[in-house]
C-alpha cells in the first residue's frame, strides 16, 4: 500500500482507496496517487541548451553593482556551475525521499508532500510557498517538524503537508481568474476531506501568506492556528505609521528599509508579472538560463547577504534546483500568472479575519517587509512575534532552524 504511515485519523480514506481507485466526498471525486519526480527525460535538452547560451563577454554597464539586476558574473557563475557540479538526477533522489501524491479537485490536479508523524497528538500543517519558490523550499524542515526531533519540552510533531500552489511544479495551472481565495478553498478541501483533518495550523510566506490569510479568514472551524514570516498586507511607510502612532522596534528598522528599497526599485518583475505576464513566460518558457537570470535575481536579492553560510541553506545549487524544477516540469510561465491574477491582492487594507484562532509571526532582517505588531493585531489574533538576526525572504532555506522552532511555538496556543 502506498500509505504505510498515514495515522489513524485518516484509516478510512486509505481503506476505500484500496477498494477503489477513487474517493467520494460531498460534491466531487478525489484520487489520490502516489507521486514521484521523474524528470529525467528531459534533462538532455536543458543541459543542451544551457550549453549553447552565450553569455556577453563584459558587464555592459560596470560598477554598477547588482543595483540593475543580476549581475554577469553572478550568472556566469551559477551557469558554470549548472553545467559542472550540479546534478539534477541526485536532486531528484533526495526530492523523492518526502512521500508526494496527487490528487484532483475542483478539476485541478494538485501535487502534495505528505509526511504524517506517528504520534496521534501531531498537530496537523499546511506550509504555503510563494513566487519563483516551490514546495521544494521547504524540504529541510520537514522531517524535524514531523518528528520534533530537535524540539523542546512544549514542541509537538506535525502532520506534515506541503502542496504546489496552482501553476507551480505538478500542479495544474489555474483557470483564467483563480484567485488565492480559490486556492485557500482547494486546500481546505485537501487538508479535511482527502487528509481527513478535522483541523489544522497554516504556515505561509509570499503568495503563500496570501493563500493562508484566505484559509485563517475563511475556515475558521479547521483552520486553528496561522504562522507567517510575511504579512499578506503592503506594510506601512514611515510617514504611514507616524499618522497612526506606530512605533517601530529596532529590529524592525532594517526590513522597512530592505521593502521600500524594493518598493522604489525591485517591483518590475512584479509590474511586469500583474499586466503582462505573456510576454516574459513565453520568452523563457524553453530558456532555462533566461529562467535563471529571472529567478536567480529574486533569491539573490531577496535573502540575508549571508546567504548560502551557516544557518543558510540558500546555496547556489539550492537556485539551480529550483530553476532547474521550473525549467524541467514546464511550469515557468503557469507560476508566474499568480501575478496577473491576483493583481492588487497585495495591498494596505488591513483588516481583522473572523477567526478567534492564533496569530504568530517571524521577522527576518532581509525580508522585503516590516509588520509591526500593531499591524499585524489588525489583520489576527496577534499572539507572538519572534525576530531573527539572521535570514531573509526564504525563511525556510534562509534560516531553518529559527522558523521551525518558531513554527513549533504553534504548540503553545494549539487548542483543538
Ligand atoms: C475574468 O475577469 C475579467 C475581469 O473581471 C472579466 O472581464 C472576464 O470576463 C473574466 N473571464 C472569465 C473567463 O471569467
Ligand atoms: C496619535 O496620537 C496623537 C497625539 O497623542 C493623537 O492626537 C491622535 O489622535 C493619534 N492618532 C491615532 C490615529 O491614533
Ligand atoms: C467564523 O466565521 C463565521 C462565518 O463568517 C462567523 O459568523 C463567525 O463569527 C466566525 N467566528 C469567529 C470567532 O470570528
Ligand atoms: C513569544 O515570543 C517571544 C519573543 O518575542 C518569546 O520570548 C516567547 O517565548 C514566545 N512565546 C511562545 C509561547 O513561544
Ligand atoms: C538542533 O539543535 C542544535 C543544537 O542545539 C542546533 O545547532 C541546530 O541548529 C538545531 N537544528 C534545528 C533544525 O533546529
Amino acid at each position: 500500500m502506498p500509505f504505510p504511515m498515514m495515522t489513524l485519523r485518516v484509516l478510512s480514506t486509505i481503506f476505500i482507496v484500496g477498494l477503489i481507485p477513487s474517493v467520494a466526498w460531498g460534491s466531487g471525486v478525489h484520487s489520490l496517487e502516489p507521486f514521484k519526480v521523474d524528470l529525467s527525460d528531459k534533462v538532455s535538452h536543458m543541459k543542451d541548451l544551457i550549453e549553447k547560451t552565450n553569455l556577453p563577454e563584459n558587464e555592459v554597464n560596470t560598477g554598477v553593482g547588482t543595483s540593475l539586476g543580476i549581475t554577469l558574473n553572478a550568472l556566469k557563475s551559477l551557469k558554470d556551475q549548472w553545467l559542472t557540479s550540479f546534478d539534477w538526477e541526485t536532486e531528484e533522489v533526495s526530492i523523492n525521499k518526502l512521500s508526494q501524491y496527487t490528487t484532483t479537485i475542483e478539476d485541478l490536479d494538485i501535487h502534495f508532500v505528505h509526511e504524517p508523524s506517528n504520534d496521534p497528538e501531531a498537530i496537523p500543517l499546511i506550509l504555503l510557498h510563494g513566487w519563483p519558490s516551490s514546495f521544494l523550499e521547504f524540504s529541510a524542515i520537514v522531517e524535524p517538524l514531523r518528528s520534533n526531533s530537535n524540539g523542546t519540552s512544549t514542541s509537538r510533531p506535525f502532520h506534515v503537508v506541503v502542496p504546489s500552489l496552482p501553476g507551480f511544479a505538478f500542479s495544474s495551472a489555474a483557470p483564467v481568474n483563480w484567485t488565492v481565495t480559490d486556492t485557500a478553498r482547494v486546500f481546505n478541501t485537501l487538508m479535511v476531506d482527502i487528509l481527513g483533518y478535522k483541523t489544522y495550523a497554516v504556515h505561509g510566506t509570499d503568495w503563500g501568506s496570501l493563500v493562508a490569510g484566505e484559509l485563517y479568514g475563511n475556515f475558521n472551524q479547521t483552520v486553528r492556528a496561522l504562522h507567517l514570516s510575511f504579512i499578506p498586507k503592503t506594510p506601512y511607510n514611515r510617514e504611514e505609521l507616524a499618522e497612526r502612532n506606530i512605533t517601530l522596534k529596532p529590529e524592525e528598522e532594517l526590513p522597512l528599509d530592505v521593502f521600500l528599497e524594493w518598493q522604489k526599485t525591485g517591483t518590475g518583475y512584479f509590474q511586469l508579472l500583474s499586466t503582462k505576464p505573456n510576454t516574459i513566460s513565453l520568452a523563457l518558457q524553453d530558456n532555462p538560463v533566461g529562467q535563471l537570470a529571472w529567478i536567480g535575481q529574486i533569491y539573490i536579492d531577496g535573502s540575508d547577504p549571508r546567504r548560502g553560510t551557516g544557518p543558510s541553506l540558500l546555496t547556489d545549487n539550492e537556485i539551480l534546483r529550483t530553476v532547474s524544477l521550473s525549467y524541467l516540469s514546464g511550469s515557468f510561465a503557469s507560476a508566474g500568472y499568480i501575478y496577473q491574477q491576483n493583481n492588487g491582492a497585495f495591498n494596505q487594507e488591513y483588516t481583522r479575519a473572523k477567526t478567534d484562532a492564533p496569530l504568530l509571526f517571524s521577522g527576518f532582517p532581509y525580508n522585503n517587509g516590516a509588520w509591526p505588531d500593531a499591524s499585524i493585531a489588525m489583520i489576527g489574533n496577534h499572539v507572538n512575534t519572534t525576530y531573527h538576526d539572521f535570514g531573509g525572504h526564504f525563511a525556510a532555506l534562509d534560516n531553518p532552524p529559527a522558523l521551525i522552532e518558531d513554527i513549533r511555538k504553534i504548540a503553545a496556543y494549539w487548542e483543538s
